[in-house]
């Protein structure tokens, strides 16, 4: 079968198996350098039903603490570290303990609205995932957590 394919990289980090129509939230949370030089593929056919986003940066190897931020909205992303063409490492990535940034909270009177501090969350739980405000304890799960992103 014929197939678009999307360009090898020589070296750099290749973020597979995105779920479909993320990719391009993962880049925005990835809040790469400007000059970065990055190819993005949308609903690239995965396997036999499914579809997925990548991102291939290249010229960078991302560390598990950038690729880790990802993981909220990604979980199933597979990181892959390119080197002289060749896939040198495979990771998943993992939830951190805490989420900075990204997300904001739910609860409408939490201090992060009103004031200039970042949004900061303790991960109570990863499966089922839960998140709990680190200002005003709001508890968020999942479906609360997607529509949320910042
Ligand atoms: N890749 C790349 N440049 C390379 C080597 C690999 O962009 N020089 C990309 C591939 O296109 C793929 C990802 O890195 O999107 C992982 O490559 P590989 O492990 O070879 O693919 P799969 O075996 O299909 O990976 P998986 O088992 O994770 O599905
Ligand atoms: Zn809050």
């Amino acid at each position: 079968m014929k197939e678009l394919k999307v360009s090898a990289i020589n070296k750099g980090t290749v973020i597979d198996h995105i779920p479909a129509g993320r990719g391009l939230k993962v880049l925005e949370i990835l809040n790469l350098p400007k000059d970065s030089t990055i190819l993005v593929a949308v609903n690239v056919r995965s396997g036999k039903l499914g579809r997925k986003d990548i991102i291939k940066v290249e010229g960078k190897i991302l560390n598990e603490e950038e690729v880790n931020k990802i993981a909220l909205i990604a979980p199933s992303a597979t990181v892959n570290i390119i080197e002289n063409w060749e896939v040198v490492e495979k990771r998943k990535v993992e939830i951190p303990n805490e989420i900075t940034g990204i997300i904001k909270c739910a609860n409408p009177n939490c201090i992060t609205h009103y004031e200039e501090v970042t949004p900061k969350f303790k991960v109570v739980s990863r499966e089922p995932l839960k998140l709990k405000c680190h200002y005003c304890e709001r508890t968020m799960e999942e479906d609360t957590v997607l529509k949320h992103l910042l």
